[in-house]
């Protein structure tokens, strides 16, 4: 088994993983800051309790109650309540209360009950005969709750980023094996133009030729028409294909019995179709393709014994047409259902795993249909869907 195109998806992880440790040391990191900017704050935050004490009891010098009002006048950050022993506020700083003075109280009171939760009030005693105490009630600073929900969002961006990446990647690797498909069709076309042309030519000059026999003129005309149609349809896929409605029995009846010449008669092909006129948009040298891909792979899976059943119906909503190809072979195992349409995927001797990938390119990409595995059982058979639409 090859698999030409596949791609280690050990190093998918190793890219998240380098997303996932980038994202956890910043949020370590971030945590740390947060911490040493909880601290200081702290540590402001009983500065200001005893400038507030200090202020309020003592008879101090002009010179240490100005400090102690640039103290407490310093902190523009953290939010704090002051309150009598009673718990009712008498003074607060930085925080966007009401004018009202009712709404304000209410307000000033739910906010303790936050600020409570957050950290214990710090308590100091006014006046140390009476024991009278204050409190004063804080908060963590905006900024601290800023910081703590950035490493989230770094998170997010970088994963965002890496999934970009990964989008732009593949995308641009699916656009390099679109180019490889097409380039070499366009080439091998070329290529095989002019020995073709030269081929008809020949066929021309021996028909005119009486001591040749005509059967052979006539065989070696077929081979060349086959030698035409392989050509038209490399051609068409190194470019964009012009679809025409074709009558979907009539392109079936010709792969089979092209097909039915060329394997063991004890393979049986059956066409189930009703209506007779039945047209739809598709590239006909292109779509016998598909049916020759399938129809080879399910006579490949049954050793030249059994049958392949074709059924052509209508989807449910009537826009599209379903055709069923279902064989009497080995069967596909579960975890292969999708694989098997990979460029690369075969598990046979002489195997390319190119004719899947080719009917999923030539169905998905020229005819906008979809095609994959229906129903598959072991030693039962498999049956391929390809759902075109009408138009
Ligand atoms: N009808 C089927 N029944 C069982 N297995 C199938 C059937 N069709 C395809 N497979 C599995 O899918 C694989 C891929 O098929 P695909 O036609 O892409 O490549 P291949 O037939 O191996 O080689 P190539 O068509 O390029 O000569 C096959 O090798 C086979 O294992
Ligand atoms: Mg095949």
């Amino acid at each position: 088994m090859i698999n030409i195109y596949e791609r280690n998806p050990a190093v998918n992880w190793v890219i998240l993983g380098l997303a996932l440790l980038i994202g956890l040391t910043s949020i370590i990191y971030t945590n740390m800051l947060v911490n040493r900017i909880l601290e200081q704050e702290e540590k402001q935050i009983a500065l200001f309790a005893k400038g507030q004490e200090f202020l309020a009891t003592a008879e101090p010098s002009e010179n240490l109650t100005f400090l102690m009002e640039e103290i407490v006048g310093s902190n523009t950050s953290i939010p704090v309540i002051l309150t009598d022993e009673n718990r009712l506020p008498i003074g607060s700083r930085n925080l966007d209360e009401p004018k009202d003075p009712q709404e304000k109280e209410a307000f000033l009171l739910r906010k303790m009950k936050e600020m409570q939760e957050e950290n214990p009030p710090i308590v100091f005693t006014l006046d140390s005969i009476s024991n009278m105490h204050q409190y004063v009630y804080y908060e963590n600073s905006t900024l601290v709750n800023q910081l703590r929900y950035f490493p989230y969002v770094q998170l997010t961006v970088i994963l965002l980023f890496f999934a970009l990446v990964y989008a732009l990647f593949s995308y641009s690797r699916k656009a390099e094996q679109n180019q490889v498909w097409v380039g070499l069709a366009k080439e091998t076309a070329h290529q095989l133009g002019t020995p073709l042309s030269s081929l008809i030519a020949w066929v021309e000059y021996l028909r005119l030729d009486d001591a040749i026999d005509a059967e052979i003129v006539e065989e070696l005309e077929k081979d060349v028409k086959r030698f035409e149609t392989i050509t038209a349809r490399f051609s068409s896929i190194g470019s964009t294909p012009t679809l025409k409605q074709e009558d979907i029995k009539e392109v079936l009846e010709e792969s089979i019995n092209y097909l039915q010449k060329r394997v063991s008669s004890k393979v049986h092909f059956l066409l189930h179709i009703k209506e007779d006129e039945l047209l739809v948009p598709m590239n006909k040298s292109l779509f016998e393709w598909v049916i020759e891909n399938i129809c080879k792979n399910a006579v490949d899976a049954m050793n030249a014994v059994g049958s392949i059943d074709i059924y052509v119906s209508h989807t449910r909503d009537e826009k599209g047409l379903v055709i069923d190809i279902k064989d009497s072979g080995k069967g596909i195992h579960k975890s292969k259902l999708k694989t098997v349409f990979k460029p690369g995927f075969t598990t046979k001797k002489r195997g390319w795993g190119l004719g899947l990938a080719l009917a999923k390119r030539i169905v998905e990409n020229y005819h906008k249909g979809k095609i994959f595995v229906f129903r598959s059982e072991i030693d039962i058979g498999t049956t391929f869907r390809i759902i075109l639409p009408k138009g």
